[in-house]
């Protein structure tokens, strides 16, 4: 039997316009068919088409549970080394990597705690799901020789000094408190080998999240991206580009 990836991010997230859409049309239809006000018609259409128009936007066009490409072709040029997903989930970010980077090996790193269940669904016992789904995934992609799965935490990491080429980490270190941000770049620095390179995805509260979600987008962690690189410069890094992509800022770093 052919592997699927599931990436498991929640329907509700991906299909929840849609449950917008499923009011408004049709009572702008009813309103349109029994001609009532223009005030009743034109909001429920407006509406309408806002919620269809959102709801395309994130099944296609962030499409979280597909597959994703690399932010920067800069980022770990020479094709080969080490990496370490800082914070990997179900995969999405180790999986562009391996994927771009076919002569990369990855250690997957990630609490399998709160956070995890609370962007993947709750389960009794999360590392044992969390474990399993990443290693389908990786399986999936055709890349699970190229991948190790490590628990623990990226604030106190169980790894050793300067033993990476690079790091990822993608919508992960944007979820913990300002505290938490520095220990995790800080732990970043102390296991990347001296000039390794760090590439560092947030989500960015920009027009496509303005659009689709607007007030009601509550993630923690936005920060400009001016505080972004100063966050990174006080852990001890370059930071020699950086760049958007939609609902994402993106720093690619380098230890000083
Ligand atoms: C939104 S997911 C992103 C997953 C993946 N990087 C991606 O791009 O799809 C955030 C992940 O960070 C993990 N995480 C949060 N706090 C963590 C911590 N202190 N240490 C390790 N992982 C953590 C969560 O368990 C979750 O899997």
């Amino acid at each position: 039997m052919r592997l699927r990836i599931d990436f498991g991010y929640p329907a509700f997230v991906i299909y929840g316009h849609l449950l917008v859409t499923l009011v408004a049309l049709p009572l702008a239809l009813l309103a349109y068919r029994r001609k009532w006000s223009r005030w009743i018609l034109l909001p429920t259409l407006l509406v309408t088409i806002w919620s269809l128009a959102s709801f395309a936007l994130i099944r296609f066009g962030l499409d979280l549970n597909g597959r994703t490409t690399l932010p920067t072709n800069s980022f770990l040029a020479s094709g080969a080394g080490r990496v370490l997903d800082m914070g990997a989930g179900s995969g999405r970010s180790a999986i562009m990597v391996l994927e771009a980077r076919p002569q990369a090996t990855l250690v997957a790193l990630d609490l399998f705690g709160e956070e995890y269940d609370h962007h993947f669904g709750a389960s009794q016992d999360s590392q044992m799901v969390g474990r399993a789904r990443l290693l389908s995934n990786f399986r999936a992609a055709n890349v699970e020789s190229r991948a190790t799965i490590v628990a623990g935490d990226m604030r106190q990491m169980p790894l050793e000094p300067a033993s990476f080429d690079a790091i990822v980490s993608s919508y992960a270190i944007d979820h913990l408190n300002s505290k938490g941000i520095q220990q995790s770049l800080a732990e970043a620095n102390r296991v990347l080998k001296p000039n390794g390179e760090f590439l560092l995805m947030v989500i960015s509260k920009d027009a496509w999240m303005n659009f689709t979600w607007g007030p009601v987008f509550f993630h923690g962690g936005t920060r400009p991206a001016t505080r972004w690189t100063q966050l990174l410069n006080e852990a001890n890094f370059d930071v020699p580009e950086q760049g958007t992509k939609p609902a994402t800022l993106y720093f690619l770093a380098r230890k000083r």
